[in-house]
């Protein structure tokens, strides 16, 4: 890479701000060379899994920065490797060996909103936390939310068409994002930019960027539809006897809340335990008792009045019918606050409690207990499970609402031996059940290779297709989701 410093200094409008890099000959360009330490956040993930050594990290300014950057870089055939906030959770945003980091941390405006429509305009890398605070101020809020939304990118989001706490009632962002302006693989700038809400003028092309991880382009800014901030939050937090209550459950909440219903998460006692004993703050439980499972339900809406008698005729009938073992309802927005930390807590809880092993799968709800039970049992059997064994727990959470169990396995150590226990094992499962291995998260670098399991030979071609047509060089984040394709690095 150091041949190129002065060259991609020269790029950047402020290179000493905008070049991070370990290699000498930054100096000559008027970039002080950092500590490799410095590039360190960089080069590992969220969950400390997949490590890069890039030397060079380039945090561009400017959309035509941006492009300048991917242009040089496909002209000397240098590989890329798009980061965002680095909270992915497949290894998809660091280095695989040397590639260059292109992070969006710079390209961070607010474009425009529209407070009539609700159309917010975005650079790529805008924290969603600060967008959704911004929008808040007209009435409006983000369309997805999630744990790591203090720092995920837009950009990113939109990177790993990321699912979130509020899916069930918001949908999929291939539905809430109008247009997207993105840097091509040979430096073109793909100007979608609209803010329409209708356009059947041929393909839709923004859909293609949406969930492909960096792979066929670096998106630069987002166009995106904010829904109206319900006035009025409700959220109660259900202990269950069984994952069968939860299933008896789901339709009840649904045909009594029905529209103002925005959240139905689970969680089961694995994660309780979990949180109380590692989050990073203290998290009470709730309940005197321990429960084999936990229902966390929200109500967003615009009339208090309405959603409570909602929700009183709901509690009613459930106590009633016996459907529920124990409940808590929020009085406050500290309780509402206290009862999300429950779920929201658990994918940091497992990442401070060991090496974490994360599988997020898509499957028919009857179904999402039964692999995290199959998974105990069969480790049990084998005496690999409990404290001082190959793995410490296994927990299950995720969203009711969508089909999507989070399944994860909390380790010593990554080791081969313990990935070997894992896998193929789960994704031949998912795959007997029809499922995806990647609900949300999106393949990256974890399951690249392991894409057939869920999709069919001529799908995955049909990409591949696509793959080599935008990006023949293939300089874009290689060794993700572009299975298959030999990865060509700064030394090709
Ligand atoms: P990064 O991690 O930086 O990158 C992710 C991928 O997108 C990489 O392949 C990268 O190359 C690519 N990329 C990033 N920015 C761009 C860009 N501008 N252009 C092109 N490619 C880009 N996910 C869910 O779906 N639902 C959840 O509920 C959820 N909760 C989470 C909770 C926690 C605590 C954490 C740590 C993660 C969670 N995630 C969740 C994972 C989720 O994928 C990310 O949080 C988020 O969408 C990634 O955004 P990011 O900016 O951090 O992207
Ligand atoms: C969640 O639902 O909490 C996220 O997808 C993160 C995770 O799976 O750990
Ligand atoms: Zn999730």
């Amino acid at each position: 890479t150091a041949e190129h410093i002065p060259e991609l200094a020269a790029l950047l409008a402020t290179p000493a701000t905008s070049l991070l890099t370990t290699l000498a000959p930054a100096r000559e360009c008027g970039v002080t060379p950092v500590d490799a330490a410095e590039l360190v956040a960089y080069n590992h993930d969220w969950m400390n899994k997949y490590r890069g050594r890039s030397a060079c990290v380039v945090k561009p300014k400017s959309t035509a920065e941006v492009a300048a950057v991917v242009k040089y870089c496909a002209q000397q055939r240098i590989a890329v490797v798009p980061q965002g906030g680095n909270t992915g959770l497949v290894g998809g945003g660091v280095p695989v060996y040397d590639e260059v980091v292109i992070s969006l941390a710079n390209l961070n405006k607010i474009r425009s909103f529209d407070a009539i429509s609700g159309t917010l305009v975005a650079d790529a890398g805008c924290i969603l936390e600060v967008l959704d605070n911004h929008v808040a101020e007209k009435g409006y809020m983000m369309p997805l939310d999630l744990g790591a939304k203090g720092s995920c990118h837009i950009g990113g989001n939109v990177a790993t068409n990321a699912g979130g706490l509020r899916f069930l009632r918001y949908g999929s962002l291939h539905g809430n994002v109008l247009g997207l302006e993105v840097v091509l693989p040979d430096g073109r700038v793909l100007d979608g930019l609209s803010t329409l809400r209708k356009d059947n003028t041929g393909f839709d092309l923004k859909q293609l960027f949406i969930g492909s991880e960096g792979t066929i382009g670096l998106i630069t800014g987002v166009s995106i539809i904010t829904p109206r901030r319900p006035s009025a939050f409700n959220v109660a937090v259900f202990g269950l006897p069984s994952f069968e209550a939860i299933q008896t459950l789901f339709p009840r909440v649904k045909a009594h809340l029905g529209e103002v219903l925005s959240a139905f998460e689970f969680f089961d006692a694995a994660s309780m335990t979990l949180v109380q004993g590692h989050a990073s703050q203290q998290v009470r439980d709730p309940f005197e008792a321990k429960h084999p499972f936990y229902v966390l339900i929200e109500t967003g809406g615009s009339n208090k009045e309405h959603d409570d008698a909602k929700l009183s005729s709901l509690l009613e009938d459930l106590m009633e019918n016996s459907l529920i073992s124990d409940g808590v309802l929020a009085e406050n927005e500290t309780q509402i606050a206290g009862l999300w930390t429950l779920r929201e807590a658990i994918p940091e809880a497992a990442n401070r409690a060991g090496a974490v092993y994360k599988y997020d799968l898509s499957m028919p709800v009857d179904k999402m207990n039964e692999l995290v039970e199959v998974l105990r049992a069969r480790f049990e059997e084998k005496g690999l499970l409990g404290e001082g064994k190959m793995f410490s727990t296994v927990v299950g959470y995720g969203h009711i609402g969508d089909g999507n169990v989070h399944i994860n396995v909390v380790a010593d150590k990554f080791t081969p031996e313990a990935e070997a226990q894992l896998e193929p094992f789960i994704y031949e499962w998912v795959s007997e059940v029809s499922g995806s291995i990647s609900a949300e998260h999106g393949l990256g670098r974890m399951k690249g290779e392991k894409i057939g399991y869920s999709k069919s030979d001529v799908s995955v071609e049909l990409m591949q297709s696509i793959k080599k047509m935008l990006d023949p060089h293939r300089i874009m984040n290689p060794g993700k989701v572009s299975w298959r394709l030999p990865v060509c690095l700064l030394a090709c």
